[in-house]
């Protein structure tokens, strides 16, 4: 998507230095900062700090890794650590483990002397692959959209309600829940989207920055907003991205996520997820039970960062010193209160049998 005009993907080859490229996420929305992530330490610290962020961005960023990994020692006891450290850094979104996996197992096979080109190609096809999916999202979920536009008078916006930032800075490009917006607003659909702040670390304004950066019209409103507007007709329909769906389609993400879905079922309003395959975990049913949901530092919830009234970037303490904090940062949406899921290929129920239906090689497994 455009940043002031020019095209970005999240991530990038920058061939001529031989070095992966990021934007700096922590930056976000206040400066449009791009780092290179030139060593092992380099990705780990990406993603563990959060300048990148986001399940599908997290899993290029580690196949990245295991490439740089593989140019420096191509052996199997080196890539075998490689891969232990990086998927040390984020527990919770399944993409990193899918990624590393994909590495690992492709590379496994291939003469040592094969694998630093063979992994640097793969992640440049996991990167490729994930424009493609997040694409072929939005048109499968442009297409719920136009069914609700449909039935509204003649240039009443439909009012979609997001949560966290599932944009094209969390993928590599597109997004996935933003997709379908992206996507909708091109086709001239007349929107609005509700962008959930997402404390404790405001996902919501990069949501924001992004639709603003698109021309989507949107409102970024607080977290508890959303029962509110529902029970007031202001929602049409949920979309939300996943840092991880069970085989069953209980969905991960971010924490906040479930209490929307909850008061969309309460209301009979629509609660879609956007789902990219890579992002379904074939080896877990039940989500509550079985997903490592990460503890993130309470400083997160007792601190904010923000722009200062001078301009500059600052973090200031909303609560009494010594306050203690806690911070799990997803929670679980059982599939009874979803919708649909909103894959590359189709649109299916959120039960073992609509996963399977879209994914039989998969479910298989
Ligand atoms: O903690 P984050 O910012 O990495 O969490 C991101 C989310 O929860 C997103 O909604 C999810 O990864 C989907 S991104 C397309």
């Amino acid at each position: 998507m455009k940043v002031n005009g020019t095209h970005y993907r999240s991530l990038w080859w920058n061939a001529q230095d031989d070095v992966l490229e990021i934007i700096d996420q922590r930056s976000l929305p206040y400066e449009f900062i791009t780092q290179q992530v030139k060593t092992l330490e380099d990705f780990e610290d990406a993603i563990v700090e959060m300048r990148v962020r986001g399940a599908p961005l997290i899993g290029a960023t580690a196949a990245y890794g295991m490439a740089l990994a593989l140019k420096l020692d191509a052996s199997d006891a080196h890539m075998d650590a490689a891969w232990e450290r990086l998927n040390e850094t984020r527990p919770t979104a399944i993409n990193l483990r899918w990624a590393l996996n994909r590495c690992r197992e492709a590379m496994r096979p291939l003469p040592e002397a094969e694998r630093a080109a063979a992994a640097l190609q793969l992640a440049h096809d996991i990167a490729d692959e994930d424009v493609e999916i997040c694409r072929q999202i939005g048109e499968h979920g442009l297409k719920l959209i136009r069914e609700i536009a449909a039935k509204k008078p003649a240039g009443e916006p439909v009012r979609l309600l997001t949560h966290c930032n599932a944009g094209w800075i969390a993928t590599v490009d597109w997004g996935t829940a933003t997709s379908p917006m992206y996507h909708a607003h091109d086709a001239g659909i007349p929107l609005h989207v509700w962008v959930d702040e997402t404390r404790p670390r405001n996902q919501g304004a990069l949501t924001s920055w992004e639709l603003g950066s698109h021309g989507v019209p949107h409102t970024y409103v607080t977290d508890n907003a959303g029962g509110h507007l529902m029970q007031h007709g202001q929602v049409d329909m949920v979309i939300v991205g996943t840092d991880r769906t069970t085989r069953r389609g209980d969905v991960c993400n971010k924490i906040g996520t479930y209490l929307k879905a909850l008061a969309a079922h309460d209301n009979g309003v629509p609660f879609y997820v956007a789902l990219p395959s890579p992002t379904i975990d074939w080896t877990v049913d039940d989500g509550v039970a079985e997903i490592p949901i990460e503890e993130r530092s309470p400083r997160e919830t007792t601190h904010i960062q923000g722009t200062m009234e001078d301009g500059s970037i600052g973090v200031v303490q909303v609560t009494p010193e010594g306050t203690p904090g806690g911070n799990p940062a997803f929670d679980v949406t059982p599939n009874r209160l979803v919708t649909g899921l909103i894959t590359e290929r189709g649109v299916c129920e959120a039960t073992p049998e609509g996963l399977a239906a879209l994914f039989p090689e998969m479910a298989g497994a």
